[in-house]
């Protein structure tokens, strides 16, 4: 399919810059030892702001095969907007990616699509690659909704994006029902909405956007259960939350082709 798989890991709130230098140690001593290639399989680490300093440090120190981002970003570029952290300042720290809209942000900081758009922009001004999140809730799930909820988001979500800029950015598919709760969507569901993701790339864009675009699954993803949903043809890799901050789970869903 000539997409190269993307295994994500979302920290959220978890680990001090102490802490994130073990895991990446950790991280990187586990995935040497089973010769991993990062060319064929990308690993992201995303962890807090105030570790992403020490995460830069030990990555380009050490030169090792992550790349790294943030967990948000101001729609801003700079000014008064107190608490809020710019994608220049992002950029300036050599961050590949960003996530935004992610169901949290959406959930407990009332982000809503104009927001998420706004985000998406900053984030491309700034060469940064936006991971935006998509997602269903329980209701809408429920109600057999997810396909056109999901579209209506990502048509909001990329309103005024150029394809040249298109074609760079990641989507994850987060079904908010399975979100740490140990409910994972089957690999058909994770595939329904993410080849319903890719067509619509393609009516927006052109066929080519919609090949090269990588659409991750995110949604207790674990060791176990990571093959089936990579074995699906239109998801592209992992949005992994909890499994991401233990180093031998990680490295194992990283490692899903073993
Ligand atoms: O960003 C990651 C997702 O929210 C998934 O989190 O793997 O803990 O369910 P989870």
């Amino acid at each position: 399919q000539g997409r190269t798989p993307l295994m994500a890991g979302n920290w959220k709130m978890n680990l001090d810059h102490f802490e994130a230098a073990h895991l990446v140690q950790k991280l990187a001593w586990t995935l040497d030892d089973a010769k991993h290639d990062f060319d064929a399989v990308e690993v992201a680490l995303l962890p807090p702001f105030t570790d992403l300093r020490s995460v830069q440090t030990l990555v380009d120190g050490d030169k090792l095969g992550f790349k790294y981002g943030a967990q948000d970003l101001s729609q801003y570029d700079k000014g008064a907007y107190t608490g809020e952290i710019s994608g220049a300042m992002l950029a300036k720290l050599k961050c590949t990616y960003v996530v935004v809209g992610h169901s949290e942000r959406r959930q407990y900081h009332a982000e809503d699509d104009a927001v998420v758009n706004a985000k998406t922009k900053a984030a491309l001004r700034h060469d940064l690659i936006p991971i935006v999140c998509v997602g269903e809730g329980l209701e809408v799930r429920k109600e057999g909704r997810q396909v056109q909820h999901v579209l209506a988001q990502l048509d909001a979500d990329l309103a005024e994006v150029p394809a040249e800029k298109a074609a760079s950015i990641v989507i994850a598919y987060e079904p908010v029902w399975a979100i740490g709760t140990g409910e994972t969507a089957t690999p058909d569901d994770a595939q329904e909405v993410c080849a319903a993701i890719r067509k619509r790339l393609g009516e927006l864009y052109s066929a080519d956007v919609a090949a090269a675009v990588r659409v991750l699954y995110g949604g207790s993803v674990k060791a176990q259960n990571v093959a089936a949903i990579m074995a699906q043809e239109d998801v592209d890799g992992a949005l992994v939350g909890g499994a991401s901050i233990d180093p031998g789970d990680f490295a194992s869903i990283v490692r899903y082709r073993d």
